[in-house]
């Protein structure tokens, strides 16, 4: 059946809460300096959004990054965009399931939610690495509940995987220009079959700089459907937020 397709309206990121983005400048491969973040604050204010949370990597290619070190860098960052925006702010990471998940788990995660149980947890993009289930289900076992980034990005996983994931009480985060083939034709795919399926509980932006977000937004076009789901879906970003 002919079905057709409809530009995000106007009022979309109308008081949006973002989960994951990189807007902590110079701690990853995220922004790159302090001018560029308050700069992407000002225009995505300017689009509605009101809150944001700020998940910087946790893996062993930042090996600097550890709770302490990061959290005086948002501090420092969260009193200099107090300058430019209203924007709330909250730090938060997205931990790569890794040889230094565990270790940063006993030194307490940095969480998404004000209740401290959930967790933005990561995987390589290119193979399953052994050990992924294990280190979910230990921190499962102290009620904690993983928050999978990006599942449509994951060139292993297939939909058998993510039905186990669901059957597993795995939340899952899309990333928005996933739907607009920025991360290619695959990852676009699995997007939309995740959408259908109903996965997703969560949106992100999952924002490295500027660019993606203002080339491709004003090219994606979504079923009146789904872009009731990516609603649904912001919703459940801002009771994460409370
Ligand atoms: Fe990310």
């Amino acid at each position: 059946m002919f079905s057709f397709k409809h530009r995000l309206p106007d009022d979309f990121f109308k008081g949006a809460c973002d989960i994951h983005c990189h807007l902590l400048p110079g701690v990853d491969d995220g922004f790159a300096t302090a001018e560029k973040s308050l700069h992407a604050l000002e225009v995505l204010e300017k689009r509605g959004v009101s809150k944001m949370i700020l998940t910087p990597h946790f893996m062993k290619d930042y090996p600097d990054n550890d709770r302490n070190s990061i959290t005086a860098k948002f501090e420092t960052f969260k009193a200099e965009a107090a300058k430019v925006s209203k924007i709330e702010l909250r730090l938060a990471a997205e931990y790569m399931l890794d040889a230094r998940f565990m270790e940063h788990f006993k030194q307490g995660f940095l969480f998404l939610d004000k209740d401290n149980t959930h967790v933005l947890c990561e995987t390589s993009y290119m193979m399953y690495e052994h050990g992924i289930t294990e280190m979910i289900y230990e921190i499962m076992l102290e009620g904690l509940q993983p928050v999978i980034a990006h599942p449509e990005r994951y060139e292993y996983a297939n939909n058998a995987n993510y039905a186990r994931w669901k059957d597993k009480n795995y939340k899952f985060q899309l990333n928005l220009l996933s739907l607009a083939g920025v991360y290619g034709e695959a990852a676009e795919a699995k997007a939309h079959y995740l959408l259908k399926e109903g996965f997703y509980n969560y949106i992100g932006s999952d924002m490295h700089g500027l660019g993606n977000f203002e080339r491709f937004l004003p090219e994606l076009k979504l079923k009146t459907k789904e872009i009731d789901q990516l609603s649904h879906m912001l919703e459940n970003n801002k009771k994460l937020f409370g």
